[in-house]
């Protein structure tokens, strides 16, 4: 069985993409370039071309993610992999890989019927050092754990979720069981992995969007606590304030983006664990601020009757 490696990069749909330029340079501190044709452009967080690919579109949510193989021997691989299991897969042509700057790619969509993308073989520009948006003390660490981590929606239940992503060779499982007051069941979240970073997808909150969170790492743990200042200066809504996840020990927290969903920058993350096991709560803090997650909660409640 052929695995992905890693979230190589996501597609991006904005509302206004002055907003975002902005916001990804001076709050993020990505690397933002320009591209051909208005309503366009890419983020970059190390050597790779891009990292992100965003496109003022209106939507202001996740339009794709594009998790990478290897090389050429395994995408033909995953390709009958997923088509044995009865997933519809269209290979791109070569206008479409071009598009995305990879020697070849693949469309599909998951469980739920959101667009993903296989591909292999991204543009490395090793003569093009990352330059931050705005000063870092260290860089982003993304090297085999891929871009970060998203929490997305699911609308089909955990096991038939896990049953699609176990096809792309992920691994995983329900990591937390957060009691909820007057509510006879625990909210569940799910986490799958496919390299040493603990998550690269995970799946549970409610929500109408399809990304709930986006988690970029830094490799200095005080660019957790410069973005935290930045974020703070600028009357940007934390939502939840900093502290450490009990499940990938990473310390960090999270704010809103111009898109109304949220962006979180961790540190110190350790690796996926084989072993399964759960928690009810996090280390400390990451405690729901100034009334952002509140409604969320609230959903969160209502959806765990
Ligand atoms: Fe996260």
């Amino acid at each position: 069985m052929v695995q992905v490696t890693e979230l190589g990069y996501i597609g991006l749909g904005v509302k206004n993409l002055a907003d975002w330029r902005d916001f990804a340079a001076t709050v993020l501190a990505l690397e933002v370039v320009e591209e051909d044709g208005a309503g366009r452009c890419t983020f970059r967080m190390d050597y790779w071309r891009h990292r992100f690919l965003v496109e003022e579109d209106g939507s202001d949510d996740l339009n794709f993610l594009g998790f990478r193989v290897a090389g050429q021997d395994e995408f033909r691989q995953m390709a009958t992999q997923l088509t044995d299991a009865g997933v519809v897969v269209r290979v791109g042509s070569p206008a479409e890989a071009d598009e995305r700057r990879v020697l070849e790619i693949m469309k599909l969509n998951d469980a739920s019927g959101y667009p993903i993308e296989i591909f292999h073989g991204p543009q490395i520009q090793a003569d093009k050092p990352f330059h931050p948006g705005r000063r870092m003390h260290g860089g982003f660490k993304t090297g085999d754990g891929g871009l970060g981590h998203l929490i997305q929606r699911e609308t089909v239940g955990f096991e038939k979720t896990y049953e699609f992503y176990k096809l792309l060779g992920m691994r995983g499982g329900v990591e937390y069981r957060i009691p909820v007051p007057g509510q006879p069941r625990p909210v569940e979240l799910m986490f799958l992995h496919c390299n040493s970073r603990d998550h690269t997808i995970a799946f549970g909150p409610p929500g109408v969007k399809r990304i709930n969170h986006l988690m970029i790492e830094v490799e200095a743990m005080d660019d957790v606590g410069l973005a935290y200042e930045i974020v703070r200066r600028r009357g940007i809504a934390v939502a939840m304030a900093p502290g450490r996840h009990a499940n990938d020990h990473m310390y960090s927290f999270y704010f809103m983006n111009p898109s109304g969903w949220m962006c979180e920058i961790g540190w110190g993350a350790r690796a996926a664990s084989h072993q399964s096991e759960y928690y009810q709560r996090d280390s400390y803090g990451h405690e729901a601020v100034g009334g952002v997650m509140k409604g969320v909660m609230e959903t969160v409640s209502v959806a765990a009757e």
